[in-house]
C-alpha cells in the first residue's frame, strides 16, 4: 500500500483554497476534500511496515499549534511547471512535528528523507500549461492568505492512484496534545471509487 503522513485541513480552509481553483487552463485541480499538507511521503510499504509506522507515530507527543497559509508557489522540472501550491509561513511547531515524524519513521526502519522539507498544499498538477500563464496566475493571487487555523492532529493516509487522479483514505489519526476539539468532524477521506 502507498502511504503518506499528513495534516488535513479544516473545512473553512479548504473552502478558502477552493476559490483558487480557476483561471489556469490545463490545470488538474485537487478536489477540496483531498487538499492536505504532507509531512512525510512513505511510498509503497507492506502491512507489517504500516503497523510499525503506526506504532511509531502513535508515540509522538507534541502540543497543538496554529498554522497560517500564505503565498503561492510552484514546482518545476525540465523547464515545465509540474505543480502549483500554497505555502506555509515559517512555523517552529510545524518544523518540530515534521522532525518528530521523520525520526519516528527512521526508528521504524525507513531510510531518512534526503530532500529538504518544503511545506506546501498542492492546488493543481500541470502538464502543458505555458510558464507565462502560470506566472500571470501567480501574480494575480500573489497576496493570497488564509486566517491561521488550529492543527489538532496529524494522520496516516493511504493513496490510491486511480485513472482520474489520486484518492486518499485516512488510516489513522494522531491527536496533538491539548487540542480543545479534535477536528475529527472535519476530517473526510475520499474513498477509492
Ligand atoms: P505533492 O502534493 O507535492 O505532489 C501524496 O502523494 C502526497 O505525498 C502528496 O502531497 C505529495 O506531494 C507527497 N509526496 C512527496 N513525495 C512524493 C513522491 N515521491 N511521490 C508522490 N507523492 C509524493
Amino acid at each position: 500500500m502507498r502511504l503518506f503522513i499528513a495534516i488535513l485541513l479544516p473545512e473553512p480552509v479548504r473552502e478558502a483554497l477552493s476559490a483558487l481553483r480557476l483561471g489556469l487552463p490545463g490545470a488538474r485541480w485537487v478536489e477540496p476534500e483531498a487538499m492536505h499538507l504532507t509531512l512525510r511521503f512513505m511510498g509503497e510499504v507492506n502491512a507489517g511496515e504500516a503497523e510499525d509506522i503506526d506504532a511509531a507515530l502513535a508515540a509522538i507527543h507534541v502540543p497543538a499549534f496554529d498554522l497560517a497559509i500564505s503565498g503561492i508557489g510552484n514546482f518545476q522540472s525540465r523547464r515545465r511547471v509540474r505543480s502549483l501550491w500554497v505555502g506555509l509561513g515559517r512555523s517552529e511547531p510545524l518544523a518540530r512535528l515534521q522532525g518528530k515524524v521523520e525520526s519516528a519513521v527512521v526508528r521504524a526502519g525507513f531510510e531518512p528523507e534526503r530532500r529538504k522539507f518544503k511545506p506546501h498544499v498542492t492546488l493543481a498538477r500541470l502538464k502543458k500549461t505555458p510558464v507565462g500563464h502560470v506566472g500571470a496566475y501567480m501574480e494575480t493571487h500573489d497576496t493570497f492568505a488564509v486566517a491561521p487555523f488550529a492543527v489538532t492532529a496529524f494522520t496516516l493516509m493511504r493513496s490510491y492512484l486511480n485513472r482520474d487522479g489520486p484518492h486518499y483514505e485516512t488510516l489513522a489519526e494522531y491527536p496533538l496534545e491539548g487540542a480543545q476539539q479534535p477536528n475529527r468532524a472535519t476530517v473526510r477521506s475520499t474513498e477509492p471509487t
